[in-house]
């Protein structure tokens, strides 16, 4: 055979090999792991708000906002991800509200979602009371906070889940049993510094993806965590299981097109 001939055969086959790697499935169409605003190591489920949506799990959409922390939404309130810990499934929360002020400014309350999150450690609830009437004295009360400039004015904090009563709104916070209530300003700190919450997306189905050389994604059609490979279109539980499958049908079929062909 002439070489001459043979070169440009081989490179035509490489490059058609190499677009149909590309253009074929899921596979690269995701960055993992990747970084967000000021904090790095995020991964499956999560995914940012310009990412294809395949690329996360629903309810771990991450807004990026450079050079600040990334926030996410979760049952209409934003919170601010001081860390992310991929390997405990943990992250730190912060309200997006209390980043400058000491009461939350959006009245509403935080509550999670129990279907994708849980609490961390044991904490207890917090009321924070709005507009109370003048020397409104709740049973427990805890102390009373100056609002900020925004009008808000005097806030009331008592323990437990409490309605708003005789006072205009009740916002309900977490915080850690630990910190007791002898110090209002004590407990506020601890609420700026965030809490932690583990999220309860099976972490299985995604590490025998990334195992077997796969990247997680998620596909709408059957609800579940899948697995994009690369050239293939097909989505899996594992790269391992689909090669195997592949395989059998077209044993001819290599990973390497080129090696077998160079002189
Ligand atoms: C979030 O806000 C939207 C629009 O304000 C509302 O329709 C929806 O019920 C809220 N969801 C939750 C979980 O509060
Ligand atoms: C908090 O205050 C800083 C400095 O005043 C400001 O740049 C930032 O936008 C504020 N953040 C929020 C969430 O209001
Ligand atoms: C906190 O309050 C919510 C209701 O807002 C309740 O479902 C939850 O059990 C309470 N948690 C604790 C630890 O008391
Ligand atoms: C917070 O929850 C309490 C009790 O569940 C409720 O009475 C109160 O209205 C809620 N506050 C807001 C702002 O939704
Ligand atoms: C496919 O399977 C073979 C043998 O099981 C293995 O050597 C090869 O690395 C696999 N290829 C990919 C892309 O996973």
């Amino acid at each position: 055979m002439n070489l001459h001939n043979f070169i440009p055969k081989l490179l035509i086959f490489i490059i058609v090999q190499v677009h149909r790697t590309n253009s074929e499935g899921f596979y690269g169409t995701c960055n993992t792991p990747f970084s967000c605003g000021t904090v790095s190591g995020f991964q499956y489920p999560f995914r940012r708000h310009q990412d294809p949506t395949q690329c996360g799990y629903p309810g771990f959409e991450l807004n990026c906002d450079d050079p600040n922390p990334p926030t996410i939404n979760i049952m209409n309130i934003t919170y601010r991800i001081l860390a992310v810990n991929p390997t405990n499934q943990i992250m730190t929360l912060v309200r997006g509200d209390m980043v400058n002020s000491t009461c939350p400014l959006d009245l509403v309350n935080t509550t999670i979602d129990h279907n994708l999150f849980d609490y961390t450690s044991s904490y207890t609830n917090i009321t924070f009371l709005y507009g109370c009437p003048v020397a409104f004295n709740p049973i427990g009360m805890i102390g009373s906070l100056a609002c900020g400039s925004d009008g808000t004015g005097l806030v009331i904090l008592a323990p437990g889940a409490l309605g708003p009563g005789m006072c205009k709104a009740s916002v309900i916070i977490p915080s850690l049993d630990s910190i007791g209530f002898m110090d209002p300003m004590k407990l506020v700190q601890v609420l700026q510094d965030g809490f932690d919450v583990r999220w309860k997306v099976e972490s299985r189905p995604c590490a025998d993806c990334t195992g077997s050389g796969g990247q997680c994604v998620y596909s709408t059609s059957t609800r579940l965590t899948k697995c994009a490979c690369p050239e293939t279109s097909l989505l899996g539980d594992s790269c391992s299981k689909l090669n195997k499958t592949e395989v059998s049908l077209s044993p001819s079929s290599s990973s390497s097109p080129g090696i077998n062909f160079l002189p």
